[in-house]
This record gives C-alpha cells, structure tokens and sequence, in this order.
C-alpha cells in the first residue's frame, strides 16, 4: 500500500503491507492519539500477573506503551521484550528504553509469526494487537514460546452488539485507521481461546472493548508457578 490508506471492512486475513503504511504513518503521534486507551493498558498487564524476575514478551509492542508498566513489575531481575514490525514505531520504543535507561528490555523487528523468539518466556501481552490475534502462525509462535502456565492477557477493539449501531460506526471509524483486517472482529480471542484452554473473556460490548486473558496448561503440578 503506497498512498493514503483507504478504510474499509476487510475481512481478509491481516496485510502486513497495509499495516506497516499504517503505522509509518501512526508512528509520530502514536502516543497522544491512543492516550485515551491508558486505562486498558493498565488493566490487561495487570491480568498477566507478573512476578518480580518473570520474563515477559510485549507482542506488538509498538511504540512501548506498556513498558513501564511491565518493566515495574518484573524488576530489575525480570526482562521484557518487545516484538514489532514496523520500524517506525519500534524506533520511538528504543528512544523509550534509551530515555528510562532500562537494561532489561530488548526489542526485536520483524513480523511476530517470523521472530526467533530467544527465551521461555513467563508470560505474553497482545495490547490492541487485533492483527496479531488474527494471525494464527503467530499465536502459534509466541505460545510455543511460552513456559509451562505461562500466561497470557490480550485488550482490544470488537463491535458492539448488532443492535448498537451507532456505536459501531463510532468503533468502525475509531479502529479503521489501526487494523488491516476486520476479519474476526465479533470475537477476536477465539485463535487465542484454541491455544488457552479455559480463557476468560470480558466483553465490554457497549464501549467495543474485550479483555481476555488465561494461562497454557501447566506440564506438571512441580512446574515453575
Ligand atoms: C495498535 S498498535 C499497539 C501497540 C501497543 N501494543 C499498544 O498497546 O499501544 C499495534 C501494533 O502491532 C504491530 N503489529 C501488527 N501486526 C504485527 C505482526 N504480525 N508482527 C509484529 N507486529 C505487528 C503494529 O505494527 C503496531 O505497532
């Protein structure tokens, strides 16, 4: 996608090439335009129930919004590590992680069901990753990259119910500029609801939100947590 993106209802499976224009594009202004959302980034680390020392990938980390939240959390002992394709906002993540000076998070470019995930990771965040969650391959890569009970928490955009109508516009024009694909967007856990037996799923139908969050079956009652 070369020029402006043009917003639309796809239901193709996500184009990374409409994503990464998107996010060039995003990438300058990112954080001021998605302030509003600081709440649900709260929220959705806290459901990943973070132990000081745990390891914890940032899947889709965009610009780092939800670093100094997990970073707070893991400690100095614990790491982070975020997983971005698009170099623009991964940019203005490493401009994050120089001006804290964290030590403990490293950052990785590419496209998430490609990376070379280094670590057994405790638990995995998808904070207004639609794409992500629609992409199964990758799913597939950051589960297998998981501990045994790692944890997973995901928060982000679905439509209200059928008979909200206007606040489906409102979802419609708020997200168009954010997603490559509207496919799955009545249940954008249900990939995830595959690989996490018994997620839990909080659908904030009239504010077109969902949070969801659960752990992979542990391998032992002695495994790590
Ligand atoms: C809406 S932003 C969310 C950023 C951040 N997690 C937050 O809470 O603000 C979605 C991010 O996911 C990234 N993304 C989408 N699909 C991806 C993929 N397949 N691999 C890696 N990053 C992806 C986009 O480039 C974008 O930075």
């Amino acid at each position: 996608m070369g020029g402006e993106h043009q917003r639309g209802t796809h239901q193709e499976p996500p184009d990374r090439p409409m994503a990464l224009a998107l996010y060039e594009r995003h990438a300058p202004i990112y954080d001021s335009e998605t302030d509003f959302a600081a709440a649900d980034r709260e929220r959705v680390v806290d459901l990943l129930d973070l132990r000081p020392g745990d390891v914890v990938l940032d899947v889709g980390c965009g610009t780092g919004l939800c670093f100094p939240l997990l970073v707070e959390q893991v400690g100095r002992r614990g790491r982070v590590i975020g997983l971005e394709q698009s170099l623009d906002m991964l940019a203005k993540a490493q401009e994050r992680v120089e001006a804290a000076k964290w030590e403990n998070v490293d950052l990785m470019l590419g496209s998430v069901e490609d990376a070379r995930i280094p670590v057994e990771a405790d638990a995995a965040l998808f904070s207004f990753t639609h794409d992500v969650l629609r992409t199964e391959a990758a799913l597939e890569n950051v589960l297998a990259h998981l501990c045994p009970g790692g944890r997973v928490a995901a928060v982000g955009p679905m439509w209200a119910p059928w008979w909200a109508p206007a606040m489906n516009v409102l979802i419609w024009y708020v997200t168009s500029d954010y997603v490559s694909t509207f496919e799955g967007f009545s249940e954008p856990w249900s990939h995830l609801a595959r690989f996490v037996p018994g997620l839990r799923v909080e659908r904030q139908d009239l504010l077109g939100r969902c949070f969801a969050w659960g752990a992979v079956p542990a391998e032992s009652p002695g495994s790590k947590r």
